[in-house]
Protein backbone atom coordinates (compact mmCIF):
# COMPACT_ATOMS: atom_id res chain seq x y z
CA UNK A 1 0.00 0.00 0.00
CA UNK A 2 1.07 3.26 -0.88
CA UNK A 3 2.34 5.27 2.13
CA UNK A 4 1.34 8.92 3.13
CA UNK A 5 3.82 11.81 3.50
CA UNK A 6 2.45 15.14 4.93
CA UNK A 7 4.07 18.64 3.42
CA UNK A 8 3.44 22.09 4.81
CA UNK A 9 3.13 24.58 2.40
CA UNK A 10 2.21 24.95 -1.49
CA UNK A 11 4.20 27.24 -3.18
CA UNK A 12 6.45 26.97 -5.94
CA UNK A 13 9.53 26.33 -3.39
CA UNK A 14 7.44 23.78 -1.66
CA UNK A 15 6.25 22.59 -5.03
CA UNK A 16 9.85 20.57 -5.13
CA UNK A 17 9.25 18.53 -2.08
CA UNK A 18 6.03 17.55 -3.84
CA UNK A 19 6.93 16.84 -7.02
CA UNK A 20 10.30 14.85 -5.18
CA UNK A 21 7.95 12.53 -3.02
CA UNK A 22 5.64 11.69 -5.17
CA UNK A 23 8.47 10.57 -7.76
CA UNK A 24 9.61 8.49 -3.92
CA UNK A 25 5.91 6.98 -4.65
CA UNK A 26 4.77 8.78 -1.67
CA UNK A 27 1.02 9.90 -1.89
CA UNK A 28 1.22 13.53 -0.65
CA UNK A 29 -1.20 15.61 1.42
CA UNK A 30 -0.72 19.18 1.41
CA UNK A 31 -1.54 21.61 3.91
CA UNK A 32 -2.24 25.61 2.69
CA UNK A 33 -3.84 28.62 2.85
CA UNK A 34 -5.49 28.18 -0.78
CA UNK A 35 -4.75 31.28 -2.70
CA UNK A 36 -3.92 29.15 -6.29
CA UNK A 37 -0.41 27.95 -5.75
CA UNK A 38 1.07 25.68 -7.51
CA UNK A 39 1.12 22.83 -5.05
CA UNK A 40 -2.80 23.41 -4.75
CA UNK A 41 -2.93 21.53 -8.00
CA UNK A 42 0.17 18.82 -7.86
CA UNK A 43 -0.64 17.44 -4.32
CA UNK A 44 -2.40 13.91 -4.50
CA UNK A 45 -4.41 15.46 -1.58
CA UNK A 46 -4.62 19.14 -0.88
CA UNK A 47 -6.06 20.62 2.73
CA UNK A 48 -7.01 24.18 2.76
CA UNK A 49 -5.54 25.10 5.92
CA UNK A 50 -3.27 27.77 7.07
CA UNK A 51 0.39 26.38 7.48
CA UNK A 52 0.20 28.18 11.27
CA UNK A 53 -3.41 26.41 12.21
CA UNK A 54 -0.82 23.72 13.88
CA UNK A 55 -3.50 21.87 15.78
CA UNK A 56 -5.91 21.64 12.81
CA UNK A 57 -3.24 19.99 10.59
CA UNK A 58 -2.47 17.44 13.93
CA UNK A 59 -6.22 16.92 13.85
CA UNK A 60 -6.20 15.64 9.90
CA UNK A 61 -2.80 14.16 10.20
CA UNK A 62 -4.18 11.67 12.77
CA UNK A 63 -6.52 10.21 10.34
CA UNK A 64 -3.72 10.23 7.34
CA UNK A 65 -1.17 8.37 9.56
CA UNK A 66 1.76 9.95 7.36
CA UNK A 67 5.60 8.15 7.50
CA UNK A 68 6.68 11.62 7.69
CA UNK A 69 6.30 15.29 7.78
CA UNK A 70 8.14 18.04 5.94
CA UNK A 71 8.52 21.57 4.68
CA UNK A 72 11.17 23.10 2.83
CA UNK A 73 12.54 26.75 3.83
CA UNK A 74 9.84 27.99 5.49
CA UNK A 75 10.36 29.05 9.27
CA UNK A 76 6.74 29.40 10.28
CA UNK A 77 6.32 25.90 8.76
CA UNK A 78 8.80 23.94 10.48
CA UNK A 79 7.49 25.04 13.70
CA UNK A 80 4.10 23.21 12.68
CA UNK A 81 6.39 20.47 10.90
CA UNK A 82 8.01 19.61 14.19
CA UNK A 83 4.73 20.19 16.74
CA UNK A 84 2.97 17.20 14.45
CA UNK A 85 6.18 15.14 14.42
CA UNK A 86 6.46 15.56 17.73
CA UNK A 87 2.60 14.84 18.54
CA UNK A 88 2.79 11.26 16.61
CA UNK A 89 6.32 10.37 17.15
CA UNK A 90 7.39 10.77 13.63
CA UNK A 91 11.23 12.11 13.08
CA UNK A 92 11.66 15.40 13.50
CA UNK A 93 13.18 17.94 15.47
CA UNK A 94 11.80 19.23 19.19
CA UNK A 95 9.22 21.71 19.40
CA UNK A 96 10.41 23.82 21.72
CA UNK A 97 14.05 23.75 19.56
CA UNK A 98 12.15 24.82 16.80
CA UNK A 99 10.66 27.87 18.50
CA UNK A 100 14.14 29.10 19.53
CA UNK A 101 14.97 29.14 15.98
CA UNK A 102 12.19 31.31 14.20
CA UNK A 103 13.69 33.52 17.40
CA UNK A 104 16.68 36.19 16.61
CA UNK A 105 16.91 36.65 20.51
CA UNK A 106 16.36 33.20 21.73
CA UNK A 107 18.75 32.26 19.32
CA UNK A 108 21.42 34.33 20.34
CA UNK A 109 20.87 33.56 24.04
CA UNK A 110 20.93 29.58 22.78
CA UNK A 111 24.57 30.02 21.12
CA UNK A 112 25.87 32.11 24.43
CA UNK A 113 24.54 29.37 26.53
CA UNK A 114 26.53 26.65 24.27
CA UNK A 115 29.30 28.50 23.92
CA UNK A 116 29.55 29.77 20.25
CA UNK A 117 30.97 32.70 19.77
CA UNK A 118 27.92 35.97 19.50
CA UNK A 119 28.07 39.55 18.94
CA UNK A 120 26.67 41.80 22.02
CA UNK A 121 23.21 41.79 21.91
CA UNK A 122 20.14 43.16 23.26
CA UNK A 123 16.36 42.46 23.04
CA UNK A 124 13.83 45.78 22.93
CA UNK A 125 10.53 47.10 22.02
CA UNK A 126 11.37 51.09 22.21
CA UNK A 127 15.12 52.71 21.41
CA UNK A 128 16.88 52.15 24.52
CA UNK A 129 19.01 55.07 26.44
CA UNK A 130 22.34 55.80 25.78
CA UNK A 131 23.29 53.72 29.59
CA UNK A 132 21.42 50.38 27.85
CA UNK A 133 23.92 50.20 24.93
CA UNK A 134 27.27 51.08 27.08
CA UNK A 135 30.27 48.76 25.87
CA UNK A 136 28.23 48.62 22.68
CA UNK A 137 31.02 48.76 19.63
CA UNK A 138 29.29 50.78 16.68
CA UNK A 139 27.98 49.97 14.05
CA UNK A 140 25.41 47.51 15.35
CA UNK A 141 22.61 45.97 13.11
CA UNK A 142 18.98 46.34 14.34
CA UNK A 143 16.44 43.68 13.15
CA UNK A 144 13.14 42.59 14.05
CA UNK A 145 13.56 39.72 16.62
CA UNK A 146 11.04 37.15 14.43
CA UNK A 147 10.75 38.13 10.25
CA UNK A 148 13.14 37.13 7.94
CA UNK A 149 14.04 38.46 4.35
CA UNK A 150 15.77 41.03 5.64
CA UNK A 151 13.00 42.99 6.57
CA UNK A 152 13.36 45.90 8.58
CA UNK A 153 16.96 45.71 9.02
CA UNK A 154 18.53 48.51 9.45
CA UNK A 155 22.94 48.95 10.25
CA UNK A 156 23.24 52.09 12.21
CA UNK A 157 27.09 54.00 12.64
CA UNK A 158 25.99 55.87 16.02
CA UNK A 159 23.51 56.24 18.71
CA UNK A 160 21.79 58.90 17.35
CA UNK A 161 20.14 56.52 15.00
CA UNK A 162 19.51 53.70 16.42
CA UNK A 163 15.68 55.41 17.45
CA UNK A 164 14.79 55.20 13.73
CA UNK A 165 16.11 51.94 13.51
CA UNK A 166 14.31 50.74 16.27
CA UNK A 167 11.03 52.11 15.70
CA UNK A 168 11.16 50.46 11.76
CA UNK A 169 12.37 46.70 12.89
CA UNK A 170 9.27 46.80 15.91
CA UNK A 171 7.21 47.84 13.43
CA UNK A 172 7.81 44.33 11.15
CA UNK A 173 8.45 42.46 14.23
CA UNK A 174 5.34 40.02 14.81
CA UNK A 175 6.08 40.27 18.71
CA UNK A 176 7.05 44.03 18.32
CA UNK A 177 10.45 43.43 19.43
CA UNK A 178 14.04 44.09 17.86
CA UNK A 179 17.16 42.80 18.62
CA UNK A 180 20.16 45.70 18.57
CA UNK A 181 23.70 43.59 17.95
CA UNK A 182 27.32 44.76 17.01
CA UNK A 183 27.82 44.52 13.01
CA UNK A 184 30.09 41.45 12.65
CA UNK A 185 32.60 42.67 9.71
CA UNK A 186 33.63 39.96 6.85
CA UNK A 187 32.28 38.49 4.03
CA UNK A 188 29.06 36.93 3.96
CA UNK A 189 28.54 32.69 3.38
CA UNK A 190 26.04 30.36 4.38
CA UNK A 191 26.46 26.47 5.01
CA UNK A 192 23.77 23.84 3.96
CA UNK A 193 23.94 20.43 6.04
CA UNK A 194 21.73 17.59 6.47
CA UNK A 195 21.66 16.06 9.84
CA UNK A 196 20.26 12.49 10.41
CA UNK A 197 20.31 10.99 14.15
CA UNK A 198 22.20 13.83 15.83
CA UNK A 199 25.28 13.67 12.95
CA UNK A 200 25.44 16.30 10.72
CA UNK A 201 26.93 15.87 7.16
CA UNK A 202 27.96 19.19 5.08
CA UNK A 203 26.96 19.23 1.41
CA UNK A 204 28.08 23.09 0.70
CA UNK A 205 29.01 26.64 1.11
CA UNK A 206 27.04 29.21 -0.24
CA UNK A 207 28.78 32.48 -0.83
CA UNK A 208 26.22 35.17 -0.65
CA UNK A 209 25.70 38.65 -2.37
CA UNK A 210 24.02 41.12 -0.89
CA UNK A 211 22.97 45.10 -1.83
CA UNK A 212 24.95 45.65 1.60
CA UNK A 213 24.58 48.83 4.14
CA UNK A 214 21.85 50.02 4.62
CA UNK A 215 19.59 47.28 3.50
CA UNK A 216 21.25 43.85 3.12
CA UNK A 217 18.84 42.73 0.65
CA UNK A 218 20.35 39.60 -1.04
CA UNK A 219 21.17 39.61 -4.80
CA UNK A 220 22.74 36.06 -5.52
CA UNK A 221 24.34 33.43 -4.57
CA UNK A 222 27.01 30.84 -5.49
CA UNK A 223 28.21 27.17 -4.82
CA UNK A 224 30.85 26.45 -4.14
CA UNK A 225 31.72 29.22 -2.47
CA UNK A 226 35.23 31.17 -2.31
CA UNK A 227 36.21 29.93 0.97
CA UNK A 228 39.56 28.74 1.12
CA UNK A 229 40.40 25.38 1.75
CA UNK A 230 42.79 25.88 4.98
CA UNK A 231 39.69 27.37 6.63
CA UNK A 232 36.94 25.02 5.85
CA UNK A 233 37.14 21.69 7.96
CA UNK A 234 37.55 24.90 11.04
CA UNK A 235 34.08 26.33 10.13
CA UNK A 236 32.37 23.12 9.54
CA UNK A 237 33.23 22.72 12.96
CA UNK A 238 31.76 25.25 14.38
CA UNK A 239 28.97 25.18 12.53
CA UNK A 240 28.13 21.54 13.69
CA UNK A 241 28.71 22.88 17.14
CA UNK A 242 26.47 25.48 16.81
CA UNK A 243 23.98 23.07 15.01
CA UNK A 244 24.06 21.23 18.54
CA UNK A 245 23.78 24.52 20.19
CA UNK A 246 19.90 24.70 18.88
CA UNK A 247 19.25 20.82 19.45
CA UNK A 248 19.06 20.63 15.53
CA UNK A 249 18.90 16.98 15.18
CA UNK A 250 17.23 15.94 12.02
CA UNK A 251 16.65 17.45 8.42
CA UNK A 252 18.67 20.34 6.70
CA UNK A 253 19.65 23.26 8.21
CA UNK A 254 21.35 26.40 6.71
CA UNK A 255 23.99 28.27 8.46
CA UNK A 256 24.13 32.26 7.34
CA UNK A 257 27.64 33.03 8.87
CA UNK A 258 30.10 36.02 8.02
CA UNK A 259 34.13 35.44 7.46
CA UNK A 260 36.60 38.02 8.14
CA UNK A 261 40.17 37.89 6.44
CA UNK A 262 41.77 36.39 9.33
CA UNK A 263 39.14 33.30 8.72
CA UNK A 264 37.18 34.05 11.77
CA UNK A 265 33.31 32.99 11.59
CA UNK A 266 30.65 34.66 13.55
CA UNK A 267 27.39 33.01 12.76
CA UNK A 268 24.15 35.38 11.48
CA UNK A 269 21.55 32.97 12.10
CA UNK A 270 20.40 29.29 11.51
CA UNK A 271 17.34 28.13 9.83
CA UNK A 272 16.62 24.35 10.87
CA UNK A 273 15.52 24.29 7.59
CA UNK A 274 16.79 24.75 3.60
CA UNK A 275 18.19 27.85 2.62
CA UNK A 276 15.79 29.34 0.75
CA UNK A 277 16.15 31.32 -2.42
CA UNK A 278 16.82 28.21 -4.24
CA UNK A 279 20.00 27.79 -2.42
CA UNK A 280 18.44 24.14 -0.86
CA UNK A 281 16.09 22.82 -3.33
CA UNK A 282 18.20 23.97 -6.43
CA UNK A 283 22.00 25.22 -6.08
CA UNK A 284 22.84 22.36 -3.76
CA UNK A 285 21.82 19.81 -6.31
CA UNK A 286 23.38 21.32 -9.27
CA UNK A 287 27.06 22.06 -7.92
CA UNK A 288 27.36 18.83 -5.81
CA UNK A 289 24.94 15.76 -7.46
CA UNK A 290 23.29 15.08 -4.11
CA UNK A 291 19.66 15.07 -4.21
CA UNK A 292 19.27 17.49 -1.17
CA UNK A 293 15.06 17.37 -1.12
CA UNK A 294 15.05 13.27 -1.32
CA UNK A 295 17.28 13.53 1.57
CA UNK A 296 15.25 15.61 3.45
CA UNK A 297 11.95 13.29 2.58
CA UNK A 298 14.25 10.17 3.74
CA UNK A 299 15.47 11.99 7.03
CA UNK A 300 11.54 13.08 7.73
CA UNK A 301 10.45 9.43 7.35
CA UNK A 302 13.18 8.40 9.84
CA UNK A 303 15.74 6.76 7.35
CA UNK A 304 19.54 7.45 7.15
CA UNK A 305 20.06 9.73 3.41
CA UNK A 306 21.59 8.64 0.66
CA UNK A 307 24.24 11.08 -0.28
CA UNK A 308 25.74 9.31 -2.85
CA UNK A 309 26.01 12.40 -6.18
CA UNK A 310 24.30 11.56 -8.68
CA UNK A 311 26.73 13.91 -10.68
CA UNK A 312 29.91 15.50 -11.34
CA UNK A 313 30.39 18.80 -9.01
CA UNK A 314 29.70 21.92 -11.03
CA UNK A 315 29.24 26.09 -9.66
CA UNK A 316 25.91 27.12 -9.40
CA UNK A 317 24.69 30.74 -9.58
CA UNK A 318 21.54 32.41 -8.64
CA UNK A 319 21.08 36.11 -9.60
CA UNK A 320 18.14 37.90 -8.81
CA UNK A 321 16.55 40.71 -11.01
CA UNK A 322 15.76 44.26 -9.77
CA UNK A 323 16.85 46.61 -12.32
CA UNK A 324 17.26 47.16 -15.87
CA UNK A 325 20.79 46.25 -15.06
CA UNK A 326 19.87 43.21 -13.92
CA UNK A 327 17.89 42.47 -16.83
CA UNK A 328 20.86 43.61 -19.61
CA UNK A 329 23.22 41.08 -17.64
CA UNK A 330 20.62 38.37 -17.73
CA UNK A 331 20.78 39.02 -21.68
CA UNK A 332 24.51 38.93 -21.33
CA UNK A 333 24.44 35.48 -19.39
CA UNK A 334 22.09 33.86 -21.79
CA UNK A 335 24.31 34.68 -24.74
CA UNK A 336 27.26 33.05 -22.76
CA UNK A 337 28.28 30.05 -24.10
CA UNK A 338 30.51 28.80 -21.17
CA UNK A 339 26.76 29.60 -18.96
CA UNK A 340 24.01 27.02 -19.31
CA UNK A 341 20.73 28.39 -17.64
CA UNK A 342 18.63 25.99 -16.08
CA UNK A 343 15.69 27.97 -14.94
CA UNK A 344 14.11 31.33 -15.08
CA UNK A 345 11.37 32.47 -12.79
CA UNK A 346 8.17 34.29 -13.84
CA UNK A 347 9.17 37.94 -13.93
CA UNK A 348 7.00 40.61 -12.05
CA UNK A 349 8.36 43.98 -13.87
CA UNK A 350 5.87 45.63 -11.94
CA UNK A 351 7.72 45.34 -9.08
CA UNK A 352 10.79 46.94 -10.49
CA UNK A 353 11.87 50.65 -8.49
CA UNK A 354 13.68 51.05 -5.04
CA UNK A 355 15.48 48.03 -3.46
CA UNK A 356 14.25 48.15 -0.38
CA UNK A 357 13.65 44.42 0.90
CA UNK A 358 13.63 41.00 -1.01
CA UNK A 359 9.75 41.34 -2.27
CA UNK A 360 11.28 44.10 -5.18
CA UNK A 361 12.29 41.46 -6.78
CA UNK A 362 11.69 41.10 -10.57
CA UNK A 363 12.21 37.42 -11.15
CA UNK A 364 15.43 35.19 -11.30
CA UNK A 365 17.61 32.79 -12.62
CA UNK A 366 19.58 29.91 -12.50
CA UNK A 367 22.60 28.62 -14.30
CA UNK A 368 25.83 26.58 -13.49
CA UNK A 369 29.14 26.51 -15.15
CA UNK A 370 32.45 23.82 -15.76
CA UNK A 371 34.42 24.16 -12.61
N1 LIG B 1 25.26 41.14 13.40
C1 LIG B 1 25.36 41.32 12.08
N2 LIG B 1 26.52 41.77 11.54
C2 LIG B 1 26.63 42.00 10.22
N3 LIG B 1 25.63 41.82 9.34
C3 LIG B 1 24.45 41.36 9.81
C4 LIG B 1 24.24 41.08 11.19
N4 LIG B 1 22.98 40.65 11.34
C5 LIG B 1 22.40 40.67 10.12
N5 LIG B 1 23.28 41.10 9.19
C6 LIG B 1 23.02 41.28 7.75
O1 LIG B 1 21.63 41.36 7.53
C7 LIG B 1 21.17 40.22 6.78
C8 LIG B 1 19.82 39.74 7.27
O2 LIG B 1 19.92 39.41 8.63
P1 LIG B 1 19.35 38.04 9.21
O3 LIG B 1 19.61 38.01 10.66
O4 LIG B 1 19.90 36.91 8.42
O5 LIG B 1 17.79 38.22 8.96
P2 LIG B 1 16.79 37.60 7.87
O6 LIG B 1 15.97 36.63 8.66
O7 LIG B 1 16.02 38.76 7.38
O8 LIG B 1 17.60 36.89 6.83
C9 LIG B 1 22.28 39.19 6.93
O9 LIG B 1 22.29 38.27 5.87
C10 LIG B 1 23.50 40.07 6.99
O10 LIG B 1 23.86 40.53 5.69
MG1 LIG C 1 19.04 35.53 7.19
Amino acid sequence: MMENFVIIGANSFQNRLILKAKEMGLRTHVFAWECGDIGEKTADVFYPISITEKEKILEECRKIKPCGIASIASDLAVITVNYVAEALHLSGNAYKDSVICTNKYAMRGAFAAAGVPVPKFLKVSAPPCREALAGFRFPLIVKPTDRSGSRGITKVACFEEIADAVHASVAHSFEKCAVIEEFIEGDEYSCECISYGGKHSFLAFTKKYTTGAPHFIETGHVQPSDIPERYAEGIKRDVFKALDALNIRVGASHTEFKLDADGNMRIIEIGARMGGDCIGSDLVYLSTGIDFVRAVIDTACGRAPDLTPEHGAEKATIRFIFNERDISEFEQAKRDPLKHICYVSDMESENMGAVTDSSNRVGYYIYTEQL
